[in-house]
């Protein structure tokens, strides 16, 4: 069976996978990548896109924050739209910091790139289907490609595969904890050729659904509605779409929506999801292969992000001078961030959406919430500084 070698065999070319690939890489330690899907399926997969400031910080200081810094949208605020009211939360002012808009896929090209440019090694249409050898010094990736089985044999394994992947699976039963909650509500997602009406995002809360008007470029927009769970994507042609849009967004006067032709529309289930602990003898789990969150509070790929800047520390720890304290504290740390932004993204989602039953004590509750928000300086702070992100959690 033909096999090779490296330090660390990383699985998943998500965000998760190619940025610890690249933080590797600049520590002078080699990985390689292996992707079930193709190089032209990662890079146009259609995700999300908020950048906290910490995350464009890591980007920019390894160098692979050119067309990032060119090409994103810096936001200093966000708007509140509920009850026929409209309110601006100040992020910048509040914190001092700010979030860029810049899709994951595009953040997912540029790292393809900074990798293959360097000699770097990514295995596309290779699927990992089993991990052996975690709990001894030579772990082994078996994968399949081209029809054919192969091995990859190193030092550690990261399963960055997402929450489909195998890697959390090859865990013994009894060593993971999973915490979850499901939603009984789902969001449909549109990328519209249409230039964006404001330059804010604006979250909705509305009696038909929540709303979320987003963008990714001065001439497209983003927009997601609250669907059901089980929603059926053909029962939303174009037009249905638009006018739903117009019903939960166009609720303050002399405000209209700017429209044009839906580029892409997808539906995304939601849920919140963690396992602990994020690692297993040699196995170290990471990204949405061990935590998912709603994406009300825009956190996925940035909490992404920090688990691998963690592990980029952890392993050049060891690989520099044999040290173990980094891989041994890697979940405990990393999942004090987790649990910050699943409260957060719980909150926000609860705060936002129209809830499983018509429960009229319910819709009070959060009309108050968001009054709270929209009078109180503390409160707003409090929602600006998880949304920007908190440097240390
Ligand atoms: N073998 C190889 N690759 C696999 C396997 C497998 N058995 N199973 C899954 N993969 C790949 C998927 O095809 C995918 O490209 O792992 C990758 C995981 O990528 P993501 O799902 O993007 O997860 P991650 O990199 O952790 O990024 C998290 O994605 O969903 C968003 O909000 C989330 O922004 C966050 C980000
Ligand atoms: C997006 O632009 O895709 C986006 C923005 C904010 C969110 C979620 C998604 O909370």
């Amino acid at each position: 069976m033909p096999g090779m070698r490296t330090q660390v065999g990383i699985v998943g070319a998500g965000p998760t996978g190619l940025m610890l690939s690249h933080l590797l890489h600049l520590r002078g330690i080699e990985s390689v990548v292996l992707e079930s899907r193709s190089r032209d399926h990662v890079e146009h997969r259609l995700r999300a896109g908020v950048l906290e400031q910490g995350s464009v910080d890591l980007l920019c200081r390894s160098g692979v924050g050119e067309r990032l810094r060119r090409e994103g949208l810096r936001h200093e605020g966000i708007e509140l739209r509920f009850a026929g009211e409209s309110h601006r939360v100040p992020m910048t002012d509040l914190t001092g910091r700010a979030i860029t808009v810049y899709g994951q896929q595009e953040v997912v090209k540029d790292l393809i790139a900074a990798r293959l440019a360097a000699g770097g090694s990514i295995l596309f249409e290779a699927d990992a289907v089993r991990l052996d050898g975690l709990d001894s010094d030579s772990p082994v990736v078996h994968f399949r490609r081209d029809g054919r089985d192969e091995e990859l044999h190193c030092d550690f394994v990261a399963g960055c595969d997402g929450f489909h992947g195998v890697s959390r699976g090859a865990v013994p039963e009894g060593v993971l904890t999973t915490y979850e909650r499901a939603y009984p509500f789902a969001w449909l997602g549109v990328l519209a050729a249409a230039a964006p009406a404001v330059d804010e995002l604006i979250y909705a809360n509305h009696e038909r659904g929540f709303a979320l008007y987003s963008m990714r470029s001065p001439e497209i927009s983003r927009l997601y509605l609250q669907v059901a769970p089980d929603e059926d994507i053909a029962a939303w042609p174009d037009e249905r779409i638009w006018t739903e849009l117009r019903a939960r967004l166009e609720t303050v006067p002399g405000w209209s929506l700017n429209e044009g032709p839906i580029l892409e529309k997808s539906i995304t289930p939601m849920r919140s999801f963690v396992v602990e602990p994020m690692r297993w003898e040699r196995l170290f789990l990471a990204g949405d292969a061990v935590h998912i969150v709603p994406p009300t509070g825009a956190k996925g790929m940035n909490l992404a992000l920090a688990d691998v800047a963690l592990l980029g520390d952890a392993f050049a720890a060891w690989y520099d001078a044999g040290r173990t304290d980094l891989l041994d504290s890697y979940s405990a740390t990393a999942l004090r961030r987790v649990w910050r932004a699943q409260h957060f993204s719980w909150w926000m989602t609860s705060m936002l959406h129209r809830l499983e039953r018509d429960d009229p004590y319910e819709t009070k509750l959060q009309t108050a919430t968001l009054r709270y928000v929209a009078t109180s300086e503390a409160y707003a702070r409090s929602l600006s500084e998880n949304y920007v992100g908190l440097p240390e959690v």
